[in-house]
């Protein structure tokens, strides 16, 4: 079976956190693990689709909070096209394929509001079968690292969408 790792990332944290989702779903699926500058627009050839992003003003990036991070924070660059633009630019899979998505956030203050909450809803839309509850990964401060343990994780989260969605595909969800 294939899956779809798909992430933005400002300084990393999001992309270490993508990467160690991958290594938990690998041995039950293929994973391909690509930036939203580059993923496909059409990925109705994956059974499972896993999308994340960094939360920014509470909700997914916009070319506008990706721009204040440069300028305002010090990040080196900011990708062109977040997760919420490759969502709009993403065709409907025309059949339920499964599904489920990832952030990143600030550790201390817990603000809420949540870029995968906002990712899981657009997909939902999309036609995609939610299969495992979203879920988020906490930085320090907002350049990061992952506070402790983070990594670990994501590792144990990604076998668990790899049972939740190979029980889907068996037709026991
Ligand atoms: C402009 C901006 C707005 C942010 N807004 C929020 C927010 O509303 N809630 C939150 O928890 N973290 C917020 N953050 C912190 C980011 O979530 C943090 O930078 C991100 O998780 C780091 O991941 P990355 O290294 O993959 O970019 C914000 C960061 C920036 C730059």
């Amino acid at each position: 079976m294939q899956a779809l790792v798909v992430y933005e990332t400002i300084w990393g944290n999001t992309e270490q956190v993508a990467r160690a989702i991958a290594t938990g779903l690998r041995g039950t699926f293929n994973v391909d693990v690509m930036d939203s500058e580059t993923a496909p627009n059409v990925v109705n050839t994956y059974d499972l689709v896993v999308v994340g992003g960094p939360t920014h003003g509470f909700s997914m990036t916009r070319a506008s909070t990706r721009e204040g991070a440069v300028t305002e924070r010090g990040a080196p660059q900011a990708p062109e096209r977040g997760i919420r633009e490759w969502l709009v630019a993403l065709t409907p899979p025309g059949r339920a394929v499964a599904a489920t998505t990832f952030d990143t956030r600030v550790n201390a203050p817990r603000l809420p509001g949540s870029a995968a909450k906002a990712a899981k809803r657009e997909l939902k839309e999309l036609g995609f079968d939610i299969v495992v509850k979203q879920k988020s990964f906490h930085v320090h401060g907002y350049e990061g690292p992952l506070i402790d343990g983070e990594l670990d994780r994501a590792e144990q989260w990604g076998r668990d969408i790899a049972k939740a969605a190979s029980a889907t595909e068996n037709g026991l969800h």
